[in-house]
């Protein structure tokens, strides 16, 4: 297991918070979800029933796997961006060891518990797998891959759920382009894309009824509690989901129900909020399927083949790099 920019990550944490509550509008970075706590809530979003994601590509990669490996020609090792708990990977993984005997398998996440629990589970179903697991962001991990690993066999990079809709527009281009540099040309990257629906769908799966959601959500204010010794009283702010149409995405934010001033004392701060004021949090864009080909072509992949789910809610696209 490799740690990439392990020791500056507690103070960017504190400088990322005083910098997000001290603007206006305010905000948080999503990668700062990932806790223990904040890993495990989102895999029990997973299992939500409204929130139709990962189901989605769940069906499309049990269906389409083994074509999708086919298509790449082999023996291939295995990147994955985002890896979380694994589940989905099984699903490439056994049809990568349908064709070949063993296999390197490098998940790259922020949760190191994360990283941990999956590979155990997979090293124990899969004696033919090795895995090297590097815990850290991205742009930092891809680079140290590129420098430091040796290839096995021509590379798949693995880039699963909405997460690519969770980056700003400029922040995928950029995040496209990284993924572009580890690979040589006519390799593969397997991208997730979340695609637009009516907001009578979007809404309740990222504002569940059991407030699985809102838990997750939330969560970020306990971790400032708790790392950053900040006050918040958590029962003063609340979660919600908006959809906004203009930028094609939906935004998370945490509202605060009245009036207040939170003091986080490891900053020397105090943060003051007007009632229903809010702190956007996350946003996670839908996206239309011409922009899929777009988005390869402006960062240099072709994309080969797009599969989606039975109801067209979600896309798998194989992209090559040219
Ligand atoms: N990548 C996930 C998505 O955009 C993350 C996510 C799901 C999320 N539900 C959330 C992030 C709620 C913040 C709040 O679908």
């Amino acid at each position: 297991m490799r740690r990439v920019g392990g020791e500056g990550a507690r103070s960017s944490f504190a400088d990322d918070v005083r910098r997000g509550l001290t603007a206006t509008p305010k905000f948080l970075y999503p990668k700062y979800f990932y806790d223990e706590l904040g890993s495990r809530l989102f895999e029990a979003i997973t299992a939500l029933p409204e929130y139709y994601v990962t189901r989605s590509e769940a069906e499309i990669l049990r269906a389409r796997a083994g074509e999708i490996v086919a298509a790449l020609g082999g023996p291939l090792w295995l990147v994955e961006l985002g890896s979380g708990d694994g589940q989905k990977t099984r699903l490439v993984i056994e049809a990568l060891l349908a064709r070949q005997e063993t296999l390197e398998y490098v998940p790259v996440d922020i949760s190191e518990s994360a990283i941990e629990t999956s590979s155990r589970s997979l090293l124990l179903s899969y004696p033919d797998l090795r895995i090297t697991g590097y815990i850290g962001e991205y742009h930092a991990a891809l680079r140290m891959i590129r420098k430091e690993r040796v290839r096995p066999g021509r590379t798949l990079v693995l880039f699963l759920g909405s997460t690519l809709g969770n980056l700003d527009p400029k922040e995928r281009l950029a995040f496209l382009r990284d993924v572009r540099n580890l690979l040589n040309p006519g390799e593969g990257f397997l991208l997730g894309v979340d695609l637009e629906k009516p907001e009578s769908v979007l809404i309740p799966a990222y504002d569940d009824p059991l407030k699985v959601t809102a838990a997750f959500n939330l969560n970020l204010l306990v971790r400032i509690d708790r790392e950053l010794g900040g006050g918040f009283d958590i029962s003063t702010f609340r979660h919600r989901a908006l959809y906004n149409g203009a930028e094609g995405r939906i935004e998370m934010h945490l509202e605060s129900r009245r009036d207040q001033t939170v003091p986080i004392r490891g900053l020397g701060l105090e943060v003051s909020f007007a009632a229903g004021e809010t702190i956007h949090t996350e946003s996670s864009y839908k996206f239309r399927r011409e922009q899929i080909a777009a988005l390869a072509a402006e960062t240099g992949f072709e994309l080969r083949r797009t599969w989606t789910d039975s109801r067209g809610w979600f896309s798998s696209n194989l992209l090559i790099a040219t």
